[in-house]
C-alpha cells in the first residue's frame, strides 16, 4: 500500500486516475486575482461542477513568496510560528484535510469532535481551523469572546451546505406552516450548514446534528414534534430515519427550487421526515456496483460508509457512520483484516498508511478528494500563521452576534445529548 499522500499520488498519477486534471496545478492558481472581479469556484475534486453561489466566498491569491515556498521551508515555517504562538494558538485538523495540513493539527476529529475541541480550548487566543467554513463557523460559535477563528483557505466551503440557504428555508417553512402547521415541526440542520441556518433551528426549537449523533438528535426532535424538516442532506436524513424506524412513504424530498418543495399538500400531510433535497459530492460517487466489486476482489472485506452516501449503498454496506466512527473502527481491527471504505480519499489514504497490517482501500477507484477541503494547503497556513506571530489576524471568520444566539442554542441542544448514530 502506497505511503504516498494524496497530493504526492496526484502529482505522479496518470491524469485517467484523476477526477479531474487539475488537481495537479497549485491551489492558488483556483484562487481569485487581486485586480480582477471574484468569481466563486470550488475547484477540482468532487465538487468542481456543482453550482456554487455568487456570495460563496473567495480566496485572493496569497503573497508570491508563500506561493513559491518549496515544502520544506513551508514546514519549518509552520513549525517556527506554531512554536512562537504556543498555548495561545490551537490548530484544528479535519480528517479530510492532506497529510500535509493534518501533521500540524493539535487536534484531529469529526465535526462533532472538533465542534468540542473548539468549545473547550478557551485558552488559547487563536483557533485556525483546517477544515472548511461551517465547521470554522461553529467554531467561533462555540468559542469564547476572546478567541478568534481563522480558516487558512476562505474557498474551504461546502457545496453542500451551500445547497440551503436562508431564503430557500424561510420560504420552505413558510409554506409548511401553511400546509400542516409549522408549530407541529422540528427543524433540525446538519453542521454542514451556514450558522444563520443553525440559528434558524435554535430559534424554533430545533437542533443540529452531526453524522455521529444523528440519530440520537433527530429521536430528540420527533419527541417535540410530528414532523422533522431535516436539511440540507437528503441522504443523512433518510439513512436516519431509516434507523429510526420512519417508514418509507413517511419520508418525503422538498425541493427548494419547485413551489411546495414539488410535493402535494396529501403527501406533506403524510410526511413525518421532510428531506432537503442536498447532496455531499463526494459521497455521491460510491456506488453499490463499487462495493460488489470490492466483494468480488475480497470475499473477506469489510464495508464501511459514511452516512451521506446514498440509502442504497449505505444498505449494502456493512457498517456506516461518522469519519471518527469509521477511524476508530478499523484502528481497532485485527491485524490482516481487509477494509472497503466510502469516505474521502485524503482520510481513507492515510488510514492505509498508518496501519500496514490491513488492507485498506477506498470504494472509489479513482482519486477525487472533497474540492473544498483540498483547497487548504501548506503556503496557507504558514501564511495565516506567521500573520498571527506579526499581530495580523488573517481570514478571520465571524458570526455576527445576533446570528451566534440563536446557532449557540442549535448547538448546545446537540451537544447535551450524548453521542452515538452508529448502526
Ligand atoms: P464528519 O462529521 O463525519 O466528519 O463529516 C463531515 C463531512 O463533511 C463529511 O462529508
Ligand atoms: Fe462538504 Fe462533502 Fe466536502 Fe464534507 S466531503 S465538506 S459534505 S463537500
Amino acid at each position: 500500500m502506497s505511503k504516498l499522500s494524496i497530493a504526492e499520488r496526484v502529482r505522479t498519477a496518470p491524469t485517467a486516475e484523476l477526477c479531474a486534471s487539475e488537481l495537479a496545478w497549485d491551489p492558488w492558481a483556483h484562487d481569485a486575482q487581486p485586480d480582477e472581479p471574484a468569481v466563486p469556484a470550488y475547484g477540482p475534486g468532487a465538487s468542481q461542477w456543482d453550482a456554487i453561489p455568487a456570495s460563496a466566498p473567495v480566496q485572493t491569491e496569497i503573497p508570491e513568496r508563500y506561493r513559491r515556498m518549496p515544502d520544506e521551508e513551508l514546514a519549518r515555517r509552520i513549525a517556527a510560528a506554531k512554536a512562537a504562538l504556543g498555548s495561545r494558538l490551537v490548530i484544528l485538523g479535519h480528517h479530510y484535510q492532506r497529510d500535509e495540513i493534518i501533521r500540524w493539527a493539535d487536534f484531529r476529529g469529526d465535526s462533532f469532535k472538533l465542534s468540542q475541541h473548539a468549545a473547550s480550548r478557551g485558552d488559547a487566543d487563536y483557533i485556525v481551523f483546517c477544515g472548511v467554513h461551517f465547521m470554522a463557523e461553529s467554531a467561533d460559535i462555540l468559542a469564547a469572546d476572546h478567541q478568534r477563528v481563522v480558516l487558512p483557505n476562505l474557498a474551504a466551503g461546502c457545496s453542500m451546505a451551500d445547497m440551503a440557504d436562508e431564503p430557500q428555508v424561510l420560504s420552505c417553512w413558510r409554506q409548511l406552516g401553511e400546509a400542516v402547521g409549522e408549530q407541529r415541526v422540528v427543524p433540525v440542520t446538519y453542521m454542514n450548514s451556514a450558522a444563520a441556518l443553525k440559528a434558524f433551528c435554535g430559534e424554533r426549537g430545533g437542533a443540529a446534528c452531526t453524522s455521529s449523533n444523528a440519530s440520537r438528535v433527530m429521536a430528540w426532535a420527533f419527541e417535540r414534534g410530528e414532523r422533522v424538516l431535516f436539511f440540507p442532506d437528503e441522504h443523512l436524513g433518510r439513512n436516519t430515519g431509516d434507523k429510526l424506524g420512519i417508514p418509507d412513504e413517511a419520508m418525503v424530498v422538498w425541493d427548494p427550487r419547485r413551489p411546495l418543495g414539488g410535493l402535494t399538500p396529501e403527501a406533506l400531510g403524510r410526511a413525518r421526515l421532510i428531506l432537503w433535497r442536498g447532496w455531499c459530492s463526494v459521497h455521491a460517487r460510491f456506488t453499490t456496483a463499487q462495493i460488489a466489486e470490492a466483494r468480488r476482489r475480497y470475499p473477506d472485506v469489510t464495508v464501511i460508509v459514511h452516512p451521506e452516501c446514498r440509502r442504497e449503498v449505505v444498505a449494502a454496506a456493512d457498517l456506516d457512520g461518522s469519519t471518527e466512527l469509521i477511524l476508530e473502527t478499523i484502528t481497532k481491527a485485527p491485524a490482516g483484516s481487509r477494509w472497503a471504505v466510502g469516505t474521502e480519499i485524503n482520510m481513507v489514504n492515510r488510514l492505509a498508511a498508518e496501519h500496514p497490517d490491513k488492507t485498506i482501500f477506498c470504494l472509489d477507484p479513482v482519486i477525487c478528494p472533497c474540492s473544498t477541503m483540498y483547497r487548504t494547503h501548506p503556503a496557507y497556513v504558514a501564511w495565516v500563521l506567521e500573520g498571527l506571530v506579526d499581530g495580523r489576524v488573517l481570514n478571520e471568520i465571524t458570526v455576527a452576534d445576533q446570528v451566534k444566539k440563536g446557532a449557540r442554542l442549535a448547538l448546545d441542544r446537540m451537544l447535551s445529548l450524548p453521542a452515538g448514530g452508529g448502526r
